[in-house]
């Protein structure tokens, strides 16, 4: 505990604290803006380091220094106000055991999937997140020293029911929703796995905390497609049993607790739903960023303005896809450092 405090305080200072301030609730001058995926395949720089290193994706994730690298392309290129690490969310279904590779072409490849209750014997549910992951952790801490305050550094995770989906689906989208038919069938089964899943990603974002993260999102990638019963009885439980142990591990360790965020909660009368006292994030289309200067920057204000500038973040509604030219990304970005500036300076 000790090391890992001094290991903290010895971080630079943040010079743009932003992020934190909208996140706690606290008056922001403008809205701070970052991006699901911001680093990645769009960017002609990720390519070009991956050719250069011939390397491939879970390589990068597992050597820190690469991983370190990647996460900063996109803060050199764009003005964001936070960083996140560069990783994935299966890491976790590896450390339990089950191998995957992310392929050229074929997308997210699995050694093997859950087919029957069985198969969770296959699980290591033993495995310990701590030392199975600590290169992530050491990835965050060299890139929060590497960030050098620019602006604060997200963990992440997949939440449990995401995880869940990929563990027994795969990475294609299989025309048989087995994961969801997991539910209804095998319902006891389907709690453990979810419960040994909340376990691990508790321990892995407190381990994100301690090695320097200062904020976490939680992706709930697949939530849409559970409805809103299943979503209550399988995946709000456990985010809500993850937000809350993950507070408390952190406070027994002597850690200020970060702020956290989910993704992603069914779109749009967002704000109505929230009231005022949540910071709410999103929920930009991806699709967007194909269009046009003007829509683009239309569209933004548009966002901009149904959510307000306080107790907002501006980000994407999903992650950026792959073939969107980066200059768009960037308008994006200054689009919404322009009007939040504008209409905050206006009110
Ligand atoms: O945001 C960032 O810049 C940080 C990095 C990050 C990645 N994945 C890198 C990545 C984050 C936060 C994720 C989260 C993630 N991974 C999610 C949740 C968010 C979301 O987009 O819904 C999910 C569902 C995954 C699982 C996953 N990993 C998928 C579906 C894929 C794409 C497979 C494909 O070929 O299209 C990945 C691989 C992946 N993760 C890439 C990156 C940059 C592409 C790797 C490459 O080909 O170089």
């Amino acid at each position: 505990m000790t090391t890992q405090l001094t290991l903290t305080e010895a971080f630079p200072p943040l010079t743009n604290d932003l992020i934190l301030r909208a996140a706690r609730g606290e008056k922001t001058e403008r809205v701070p803006v970052w991006l699901m995926r911001q680093a990645g395949r769009y960017l002609p720089e990720y390519g070009e380091f991956k050719a250069k290193h011939n390397v491939g994706f879970f390589d990068m994730v597992k050597t820190p220094s690469m991983a370190c690298e990647i996460t900063l392309q996109p803060i050199r290129r764009f003005n964001l106000d936070a960083a996140i690490i560069f990783s994935d969310i299966l890491v976790i279904p590896q450390v339990l055991g089950m191998g995957v590779d992310v392929v050229e072409g074929k997308g997210v490849i699995f050694d093997f999937l859950l087919e029957t209750p069985e198969d969770l014997k296959k699980l290591y549910k033993d495995a310990n997140v701590c030392t199975d992951l600590s290169y992530v952790f050491d990835a965050i801490t060299m890139t929060r020293h590497a960030l050098n305050g620019q602006c604060p550094l997200f963990g992440f995770s997949g939440a449990p029911w995401t995880l869940m989906k990929f563990m027994i689906d795969g990475g294609s989208h299989s025309p048989l929703p087995k994961a969801r038919k997991w539910l209804v069938t095998y319902p006891n089964e389907s709690r453990e796995l979810l419960q040994l899943l909340c376990e691990k990603v508790v321990d892995y974002l407190v381990g994100q905390v301690k090695a320097g993260a200062q904020l976490l999102q939680v992706f709930d990638s697949c939530a849409g497609e559970l409805g809103p019963d299943k979503f209550a009885e399988f995946s709000l439980p456990y985010l809500k049993d993850i937000a809350y142990r993950t507070k408390e591990k952190l406070l027994e360790a002597h850690i200020e607790p970060v702020p956290m965020m989910i993704e992603n909660m069914p779109a749009n009368p967002k704000r109505r739903i929230a009231g005022k006292h949540v910071t709410l994030q999103g929920n930009f289309d991806p699709c967007l960023l194909y269009s046009q200067e003007n829509e683009l920057k239309n569209a933004v204000k548009t966002m901009i303005k149904r959510f307000g500038t306080q107790r907002y973040i501006a980000n994407l509604g999903h992650g950026v896809h792959k073939d969107v030219n980066p200059d768009n990304v960037g308008l994006f970005v200054d689009a919404v450092h322009m009007y939040s500036e504008e209409i905050n300076a206006s009110s």
